[in-house]
């Protein structure tokens, strides 16, 4: 499988939708691709610490050598400094160096990256253009299409930010080369994720597929960021701004977004949400909506993929309950989760809704019980 481009289209915007080209090599391409994306007089490249020096400074100078004026930008690495801080930082220094409405924003590395740029963007005169260059792979198969962008909070992760869609999404896959592997398999975690809502033929071909793509076969990598970026693409394309089934893209995150709040940093994004999607998988069949032997099936393919940390080991159902309730994804007193009907398919709610409404006394008792699920080795008693 090589490149192959695909166009986004956000309703209700002018001229309507964006380029996502995913092919090895296409970096090189940059100053050209991103040019025709949007016109600008001058581009600030935003880039964190680790990133700026291994593909920031090579952007910096593609752009330039076109004859634009390029600027790098930096912040620290890490998910702790995607803070109203850097933003500041980041929005001052610019207008410190006299960018203005004519220039653009190249965001060049991790979802973090993409989120604090692209909020950077969003913000500046009141919103100038922006181009996601992803260079992890949560960044390149989930958050640099979709046109979230914003900003965590000591006390939560993205309460601030705004949707601004993106000109342009360039992925090269060859920039993984540079990745941690535990980043590498964090991102997986995506993936399995956009496969077990949308697309079993894509989960099919993740469990035959993932020790080649562990060891980064370029063209395994590719056709995996090209589909599960296919799905994102079809489900942000129906539902911009969230109001409806964009929230199937949640699964795993009820419960993983409440293992991030109790184990901090300690944990990364995609192991929280490989064990999210085990757990809601589970209480998916304890209540009858998801096939049984789905969270097995889960548990199996994560394991391949080297997810089988057991995050929640270290939480007892009341503390992963407390979590939840504290996150924006509780309305009222009660637990809300996406559940499966099976492998590819979304179970639809009460309502005709896309989340599963659990009671709070029955959810702690669900709760329970999908923690002590056989698929963690632990007694089903
Ligand atoms: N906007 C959305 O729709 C959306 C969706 C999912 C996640 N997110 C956000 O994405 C963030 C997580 O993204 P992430 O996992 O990419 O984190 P990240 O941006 O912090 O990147 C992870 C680490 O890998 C490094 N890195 C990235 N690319 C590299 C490369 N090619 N070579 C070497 N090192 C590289 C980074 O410097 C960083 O240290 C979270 O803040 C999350 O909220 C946003
Ligand atoms: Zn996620």
């Amino acid at each position: 499988m090589t490149g192959s481009s695909l166009r986004i289209e956000v309703p209700g915007r002018e001229p309507g939708g964006y380029e996502v080209h995913i092919e090895p090599g296409v970096f090189s391409d940059l100053a050209r691709l991103t040019r025709l994306a949007a016109s600008a007089h001058r581009y600030a490249i935003i880039s964190d610490s680790r990133v700026a020096p291994l593909y920031g400074e090579r952007a910096r100078s593609a752009l330039e050598a076109e004859g634009v004026e390029a600027q790098l930008f930096t912040f620290p690495a890490g998910e702790w400094n995607k803070t109203r801080q850097e933003w500041a930082r980041l929005s001052d220094e610019m207008l410190a160096e006299g960018f203005g409405r004519d220039s653009m924003v190249v965001a060049v590395g991790g979802g973090v990256t993409g989120d604090l740029a692209g909020f950077v963007a969003a913000t500046y005169m009141r919103g100038i253009p922006y181009v996601q260059v992803p260079t992890s792979l949560l960044a390149m198969l989930d958050s640099c299409v979709g046109g979230k962008t914003g900003l965590d909070t000591l006390e939560a992760k993205n309460p601030i930010g705004a949707f601004h869609q993106p000109s342009l999404v360039l992925i090269d896959p060859n920039l993984l080369d540079t990745l941690p592997r535990f980043q590498l398999t964090s991102g997986l975690a995506e993936a399995v994720k956009a496969a077990a809502i949308a697309d079993d033929g894509l989960f099919e071909w993740l469990e035959s597929h993932a020790t080649r793509l562990l060891e980064r076969e370029p063209d395994v990598l590719t056709e995996l960021v090209r589909r599960s970026v296919a799905i994102k693409a079809e489900v942000v394309e129906r539902d911009p701004e969230e109001s409806g089934r964009r929230e199937i893209l949640n699964f795993g995150h009820t419960v993983g977004h409440s293992l991030e709040a109790l184990a901090g940093y300690g944990v990364l994004h995609g192991e929280a949400v490989a064990c999210g999607m085990r757990i809601e998988a589970g209480i998916g069949e304890i209540l009858g909506v998801t096939d049984e032997g789905t969270s097995e099936r889960l548990a199996a393919l994560l394991e391949a993929c080297e997810l089988d940390r057991p995050v929640e080991e270290e939480f007892t159902a009341e503390r992963l309950l407390e979590a939840a309730q504290a996150d924006k994804k509780v309305r009222g007193s009660v637990l809300r989760c996406v559940l499966l009907d099976r492998i590819g398919r979304v179970a639809q709610g009460a309502g005709g809704g896309w989340a599963h409404e659990l009671p709070p006394d029955g959810a702690l008792d669900v709760l329970r019980a999908a923690l002590r699920s056989p698929t963690r080795g632990a007694d089903s008693g």
